[in-house]
């Protein structure tokens, strides 16, 4: 599983809680975040190369692209390159956003290259659904996810600016189309008000796991066994550990370096 830091680890807690027996490597790419602002094709690289790594030196059976922003640059290259299965995080927020909503006018949240690819508007439009969506670029909320502040007052005056537009479109859901918002669930129902239900991709996309390992026959059976779980940063380690344990809990314990060539 990989994000441009510590946002993949809403998914790893999905994860761990629903397939505790598997071995999760988390590679959390903080020598290079954020991704958001980005050109796709940079971030498209950034992909490939760290999927790339987690085959060779891992050698991972399945790939969690835990990251909406590469997840809109690269899945379909991923897939097609990879010996092995890819999961992304759009398909399966986008399914949590369409059952969830009852006017039938939903939101996304996201990073700007997230939101600029087009990628959610695709995969709602793929669902059939007859809904409306506002789309809004986040700019700025996954550097103070990274900081490790997700309630001071600058981040609330930010989400205020921000969501303005998607408070005044009248939703009723809103998918938080960026794995690093979750941590900031608090401040954005805050500011879109309690009416407006949040969802994100971590709980159904631990089910789409859940499902695809078990029609590959690739998961791993063990009454009682809990799996080994490992966390590399491409940034400071130290750093990771420290905010890393604080977001996804006592799991993140063995924290490495990696580096890129
Ligand atoms: N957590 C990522 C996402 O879901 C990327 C955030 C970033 O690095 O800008 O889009």
């Amino acid at each position: 599983m990989f994000d441009s830091g510590f946002g993949g680890l809403t998914v790893a807690r999905a994860l761990i809680d629903l397939l505790p027996a598997e071995d999760l490597v988390y590679v959390g790419d903080t020598g290079r975040y954020p991704y958001g602002p980005r050109p796709l094709d940079e971030v498209r690289e950034f992909a490939l190369e760290i999927a790339g790594h987690l085959v060779a030196n891992h050698d991972v059976k399945l790939i969690v692209v835990a990251c909406n922003t590469a997840s809109a640059a690269a899945l379909t290259e991923l897939q097609e390159t990879m010996p092995i299965p890819v999961v992304g995080v759009i398909e399966p927020g986008v399914r949590s956003l369409v059952s969830a909503t009852r006017s039938g006018h939903i939101g996304v949240i996201g990073t700007v290259g997230t939101i600029g690819s087009g990628a959610y508007q695709s995969a709602v439009e793929r669902t059939g659904a007859a809904v409306t969506l506002s789309c809004a670029a986040c700019p700025g909320f996954v550097e103070f996810v990274e900081r490790g502040d997700t309630d001071s007052d600058q981040v609330h005056v930010l989400a205020e600016r921000l969501l303005a537009p998607l408070c005044d479109a009248g939703i009723d859901t809103l998918l938080l189309g960026c794995t690093h918002y979750p941590f900031l669930a608090r401040t954005i129902t805050d500011v879109m008000g309690r009416d407006v239900v949040l969802v994100d991709s971590a709980d159904e996309t631990a089910f789409r796991i859940r499902e695809l390992l078990a029609e590959l026959g690739l998961e791993r059976a063990g009454e009682g066994r809990f799996g080994h779980h490992v966390f590399e940063s491409s940034g400071d380690v130290e750093i990771f550990r420290r905010l890393g344990r604080n977001m996804l809990g006592p799991e993140l314990d063995d924290v490495r370096s990696v580096a890129w060539t």
